[in-house]
C-alpha cells in the first residue's frame, strides 16, 4: 500500500515514520513550506524522543518523501489526515478549517479505490462531512472515508504508536476496515488490539477517552486541595486508591492542572458536542471549570508563599512545556503562571531543556531565559518546578541553595525529595500536603523507642520494627 500523511506535526510525523519503519512508502504533505524544506534536509522541526532517528532511517531507505503540494497524494491507497483541530477561540468548538482545507486540496487528486482516514481528533459527523465534500467534487470517484483516531502521547509517541493499548478503526465499509486492519497488522499490531467499529463511534471514542483522563486529573487535583486544607497526604491517598485495579495508578498524579495540545481542547469540544446533540456533558463542563481555576491558582500559590508580596522578588521557573518529554507549549501551565507572576511584579528567570525557543513568544517579554537550572536559580527567592523533567530531581541542591537568595522550592509536580531538600535547609512546598511520614513530622518524643523510630530514615521500616517488636 502507498500511504500519504497530510500534516507533519506530532501525529503526522510519528505516524509517517512508524509506517515507513514497517516498510511502507509514505508521502508526507504539509502546507508549511519551511517545515517541508527542513524535513527535506533531514532537520526535525519538533522534539520527540526517537523521532529524528526514525525519520533519518526512513529517508535513507527512500521510504519517506516530503512535499508541500497535495498532488503528492495522487498515488496513495490510504491518505491519513493529521492536521490540527484546535479549539475555536469564539466558542470552544473544534476548529475544522485545517481539515476542510486539506480535503479540498486532496479531492481533485485522489485515485479510485483510495481510503481517506482522519487521524486528527474530529467531532462526531466529520467523516460524513468529508465524504460529502469529496463526492460533490468527484461524484464518479470510488473512495471510502474512515476514522482512525490517534492515542499516542507526546514524549513516548513512537512507542505508543508501535505498541498501542488499542487501535480504533471506524469505517462504514467492511472492505475499507479490512484494508486498514491489514496495514496495522503489517506494523506489528496484534489482531486483539485492533477494534473495528463504525465511523461515528470511532470519532467519539477519542473524545470519551480524553474526557475521562482529564476527569481523573481534575478529580485528583481537587482531592489534593482537600488534603492541603485538612492536613492529609495526597501521596498516600493516590497510592491507596490507585492500587484498586478498578481505578489504576495512571493519571492520578496531582499537579498544576492539565494542559497540552489535546485535553483542554478535546474536553471543550466534547462539552460542545453534548450541547449540539442535547446530551449535556455536565461532568466535563465541571472538569473544564475546575482545571481553569486550578491553573489560575498556581500564581497565587507562589504569591502566598511570599505572603502576597511578589513585587521585586525573583522567581525561577524550571520546566516550561505542558509535560516532560516534549517541547509542546500548547496550553502549558507555565504561560498563565508566568503571566500571573509578572502581573504581581515578580522578576522571572526560566530554564527548560528543550522548549525555550517555543516558549519565548508565549511567555511575557521580560522573562529571562537561562542556560541551566542553576543559572535560572541565581539570586532567586523561589524555584518553582513547573514541568516534571527527571533532570530536575538530579540537580546539585547544595549548590542550588548557595546561589539562591531565599531557599524556597515550590514543587508543582511533587517531583523532588522533600526530606532531602529540608535536610539541606530548603523550605519545600509540594502539592497536596507533606509527603513525609507522620512519624517524621511529629514533635520529638520523650519515649526512647519512639525517638528511635523517628530517627529511622524509612518510615515503612519504622512500622515494620514496631510490628516485629510486638
Ligand atoms: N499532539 C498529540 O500528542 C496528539 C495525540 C493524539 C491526537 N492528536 C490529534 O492529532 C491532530 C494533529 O495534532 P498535532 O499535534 O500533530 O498537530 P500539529 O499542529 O503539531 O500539526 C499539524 C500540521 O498540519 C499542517 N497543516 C495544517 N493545515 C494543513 C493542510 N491544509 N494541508 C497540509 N498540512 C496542513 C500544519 O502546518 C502542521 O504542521 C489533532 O487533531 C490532535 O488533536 C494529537
Amino acid at each position: 500500500m502507498r500511504i500519504a500523511v497530510v500534516g507533519t506535526g506530532y501525529v503526522g510525523l510519528v505516524s509517517a515514520a512508524c509506517f515507513a519503519r514497517a516498510g511502507q512508502h509514505v508521502a508526507c504533505i504539509d502546507i508549511d513550506d519551511k517545515k517541508i524544506s527542513m524535513l527535506d534536509q533531514g532537520e526535525i522541526p519538533i522534539y520527540e524522543p526517537g523521532l529524528a532517528d526514525a525519520i533519518i532511517e526512513g529517508r535513507s531507505r527512500n521510504r519517506l518523501s516530503f512535499a508541500s503540494d497535495a498532488s503528492a497524494a495522487k498515488d496513495a491507497d490510504v491518505v491519513f489526515i493529521a492536521v490540527g483541530t484546535p479549539a475555536r477561540p469564539s466558542d470552544g468548538h473544534a476548529d475544522l478549517s485545517q481539515i476542510y482545507a486539506a480535503v479540498e486540496g486532496l479531492a481533485p487528486v485522489l485515485k479510485d479505490g483510495s481510503i481517506i482516514v482522519t487521524k486528527s481528533t474530529v467531532p462526531l459527523g466529520t467523516g460524513d462531512a468529508i465524504e460529502h465534500m469529496i463526492r460533490s467534487v468527484r461524484p464518479e470517484l470510488d473512495f471510502d472515508v474512515a476514522s482512525n483516531p490517534e492515542f499516542l502521547r507526546a514524549g513516548c509517541a513512537l512507542n505508543d504508536f508501535m505498541r498501542p493499548d488499542r487501535d480504533v478503526i471506524g469505517a462504514q465499509d467492511d472492505f475499507a476496515a479490512a484494508r486498514l486492519m491489514k496495514l496495522y497488522r503489517n506494523v506489528g499490531i496484534q489482531r486483539q488490539r485492533i477494534l473495528v467499529t463504525d465511523r461515528r463511534s470511532a470519532e467519539l471514542i477519542k473524545y470519551a477517552a480524553n474526557g475521562f483522563l482529564a476527569t481523573k486529573i481534575a478529580f485528583i487535583n481537587e482531592v489534593a486541595g482537600l488534603c492541603e486544607k485538612a492536613n492529609a497526604r495526597i501521596g498516600d491517598v493516590t497510592r491507596a486508591i490507585g492500587l484498586d485495579h478498578r481505578i489504576g495508578m495512571q493519571y492520578l498524579q496531582p499537579g498544576p492542572g492539565f494542559g497540552g495540545s489535546c485535553f483542554p481542547k478535546d474536553a471543550r469540544a466534547l462539552a460542545k458536542m453534548g450541547e449540539d446533540y442535547e446530551a449535556p456533558m455536565r461532568v466535563i463542563e465541571t472538569v473544564l471549570a475546575s482545571n481553569e481555576a486550578r491553573k489560575r491558582s498556581m500564581a497565587r500559590r507562589v504569591a502566598v508563599s511570599h505572603h502576597g508580596a511578589l513585587r521585586g522578588k525573583t522567581i525561577a521557573l524550571l520546566g516550561l512545556p505542558f509535560k516532560a518529554g516534549t517541547d509542546d507549549m500548547r496550553d502549558a501551565v507555565s504561560i498563565p503562571l508566568a503571566q500571573g507572576l509578572t502581573d504581581a511584579g515578580a522578576i522571572l528567570r526560566a530554564y527548560d531543556p528543550v522548549a525555550m525557543d517555543r516558549a519565548r513568544d508565549l511567555l511575557p517579554p521580560r522573562v529571562r531565559f537561562c542556560g541551566s537550572a542553576l543559572e535560572a536559580a541565581e539570586g532567586s527567592d523561589a524555584v518553582v518546578v513547573v514541568t516534571e523533567w527527571k533532570e530536575f530531581s538530579r540537580l546539585d541542591f547544595r549548590k542550588l541553595r548557595k546561589v539562591m537568595r531565599t531557599p524556597l522550592i515550590i514543587d508543582l509536580r511533587n517531583l523532588l525529595d522533600e526530606r532531602e531538600l529540608q535536610s539541606i535547609g530548603f523550605r519545600y512546598l509540594g502539592i497536596g500536603g507533606s509527603r513525609r511520614h507522620a512519624f517524621e513530622r511529629s514533635p520529638a518524643s520523650k519515649s526512647p523507642r519512639r525517638a528511635s523510630i523517628q530517627r529511622t530514615r524509612d518510615a515503612e521500616e519504622a512500622l515494620e520494627s514496631i510490628v516485629a517488636g510486638e
